[in-house]
């Protein structure tokens, strides 16, 4: 049975929290690298760390409290197993005095048993997918500070094609006909919306707001972002299917691996402003939360929140999910941008991005059941 909330599958709820997290980031991503000129813009490395600290620290909570009920449940000193989601589900239901109290010894208990979980052998594993989120978070602020808000992210939809191939590879999936076939409609539907927009533009730089876009720079930043999205997102998938812990501790074990590269990126000489403006860099000598204000906490927060909707999204629902979102986002994003941006659609904007919403749907749909053994299946 799917777990909900107040009656509502959480699949669902995870499904539409995605798409108003993807649609929201972009959006606010956007303004707040374009609305400031050069010299008051915040360290978009700084906010990736931020992303980091916070996300890592509500995991740890998220998986002590999983600790404390899966020990607090436990009965005459044994604490061998860990119970299962329905089991921690039904505990959680039958109120504080179902699992028996939790005491002192019990929550240290959990606390130690958490941390051992946190630093098993295995968890080096993590440090590739963590190394590949930072870069790809780090090239998003360039991409949004580049591009206007529909054309990034019709373009970031790409990922879908970058995660099949890697899925491809390192997997070794096979994609039916059909699926091959939308993911060439996808790259075409990218190519038509590139074309109007070189078109469009001219030049490859313009200027938004106080802020001066480069869009080669930005577009090479998007794909650059969706290929170790593909990769990092395979990565994980192996990760997680390899061994049976909690999501949440992966999500620590994430976290925890992406602080080093995302330090090395604030205090790297030349990276302190990723995505910022041109050279010489006008803030340089600032301290590293310089000109941090509302917007970029915004930022920061919705990226937080994407990364455990993320992981909700995993859990509870699925690939399929998960692409209707990013669809869904695009029609968003593209209506955000003409509100908002002023952004000029065109006859060829709109067929790109329909192409596009159209392959991701057809990506999506279910294969014809084949004959004999099924197809290995990603739970992501
Ligand atoms: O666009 P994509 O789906 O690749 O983005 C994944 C985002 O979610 C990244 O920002 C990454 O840092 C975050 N994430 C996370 N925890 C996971 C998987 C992804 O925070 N388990």
């Amino acid at each position: 049975m799917s777990a909900t909330f107040l009656g509502v599958p959480l699949g669902l709820i995870s499904l539409v929290t995605l798409t108003v997290q993807n649609s929201a980031l972009t959006i606010v991503l956007h303004y707040s690298r374009i609305s400031v000129p050069a010299d008051r813009m915040y360290n978009a490395a700084a906010a990736v760390l931020l992303n980091e600290l916070l996300k890592g620290a509500i995991s740890l909570s998220i998986a002590y409290r999983n600790a404390v009920l899966a020990a607090s449940s436990t009965r005459g000193g044994d604490y061998s197993r860990i119970p299962t989601d329905d089991e921690f589900e039904g505990r959680r239901r039958s109120g504080p005095g179902g699992g028996g109290g939790i005491d002192l010894a019990r929550a240290k208990f959990a606390a130690t048993k958490m941390l051992g979980e946190v630093f098993s052998s295995d968890c080096w594993k993590l440090s590739i997918p963590a190394c590949l989120y930072v870069i790809q978070n780090n090239l998003q602020f360039v991409a949004a500070s580049n591009l206007d808000v529909p054309t990034f992210q019709v373009t970031y939809n790409l990922k879908i094609l970058t995660t099949a191939l890697f899925s491809v590879i390192l997997l070794r999936r096979r994609l039916s006909a059909k699926k091959w076939f939308a993911l060439l409609f996808l790259a075409a539907g990218v190519g038509v919306v590139q074309l109007q927009s070189s078109a469009a533009a001219g030049s490859s730089s313009s200027s938004h707001g106080a802020h001066e876009m480069d869009k080669t720079k930005g577009l090479l930043a998007v794909f650059c972002a969706c290929m170790t999205s593909g990769l990092a997102g395979v990565y994980f998938e192996m990760v997680l299917k390899g061994s049976k812990a909690d999501l949440w501790i992966r999500n620590v074990q994430l976290s925890l691996f992406s602080l080093l590269p995302a330090v090395c990126a604030v205090f790297a000489p030349g990276l302190s402003l990723v995505g910022g403006p041109a050279k010489p860099n006008p803030t340089a000598g600032q301290p590293v939360f310089a000109n941090f204000g509302a917007w970029a906490w915004a930022v920061v927060l919705i990226q937080v929140f994407g990364g455990l909707i993320t992981a909700l999204v995993i859990r509870y629902s699925d690939n399929i999910m998960k692409g209707f979102a990013t669809s869904l986002a695009i029609v968003l994003s593209f209506c955000a941008g003409i509100i908002l941006f002023d952004f000029r659609v065109t006859t060829s904007f709109l067929l790109g991005t329909s192409m596009v919403v159209a392959a991701t749907y057809l990506y999506n749909l279910p294969d014809a059941p084949r004959r004999g053994p099924p197809e290995s299946s990603l739970p992501t």
